[in-house]
């Protein structure tokens, strides 16, 4: 069975929108083998949208903001899986902001627990809510962003790297990382090729 069309435009939409923003080398490596690897099905699972993420209220402001800017057709296609998607906390991120709880959202789209099941690539989805840092974490897979709004990202202890819809940010294995919001709600996706061991 090929891969739903709500998906595979997705897909199709995140690898135009990164190739137009003049990835760098190691954006363009990492990417590259993401979808080499997208070539190949994984188990399409149907979920129906739920959350356990209040901060799901501000999706609608920041997709339609990111609908008018220059990764709006990103922002449709988003928009075309949102019935679709799981919305979840990262609890497992120590913050010692009291509202972090409350005022952060992420959905994998491919992975483990994404729509499309698979472990050689994970994509998702994350949402802060204005004024939120989501805070320093690290993995050993390389992680790719992609801005749908505006915001600003930090490696170990660097200045904060503000960027807009269409930036795209690079993470190095392992590496310690932090995003945070500003006045608008934050949204990005999120690509990591996985080790195969
Ligand atoms: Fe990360």
């Amino acid at each position: 069975m090929p891969r739903s069309d709500d998906l595979q435009f997705f897909l199709d939409e995140l690898k135009t929108s990164i190739a137009k923003c003049q990835p760098a080398h190691e954006i363009q490596s990492a990417t590259t083998l993401a979808f080499q690897r997208l070539e190949t099905l994984g188990q399409e699972k149907w979920s129906s949208n739920h959350s356990e993420a209040p901060a799901t209220a501000w999706l609608e402001q920041a997709i339609k903001t990111a609908k008018a800017g220059p990764t709006g057709k990103l922002a449709d296609a988003l928009e075309n899986l949102a019935p679709k998607l799981f919305w979840q906390r990262r609890m497992d991120r120590p913050s010692i902001h009291p509202k972090w709880p409350n005022s952060h959202a992420n959905s994998v789209i491919i992975g483990d627990t994404g729509l499309e099941c698979r472990n050689d690539v994970r994509i998702g989805v994350s949402l802060l809510a204005p004024y939120t840092i989501y805070p320093n974490h690290q993995h050993p897979p390389e992680e790719v962003y992609i801005a749908l709004s505006n915001g600003s990202w930090r490696q170990n202890d660097g200045f904060w790297q503000t960027r807009g819809a269409g930036g795209l940010i690079y993470n190095p294995p392992n590496i310690v990382h932090a995003m945070k919001s500003n006045s608008d709600p934050l949204l990005a996706i999120w690509i990591l090729p996985l080790s195969l061991l």
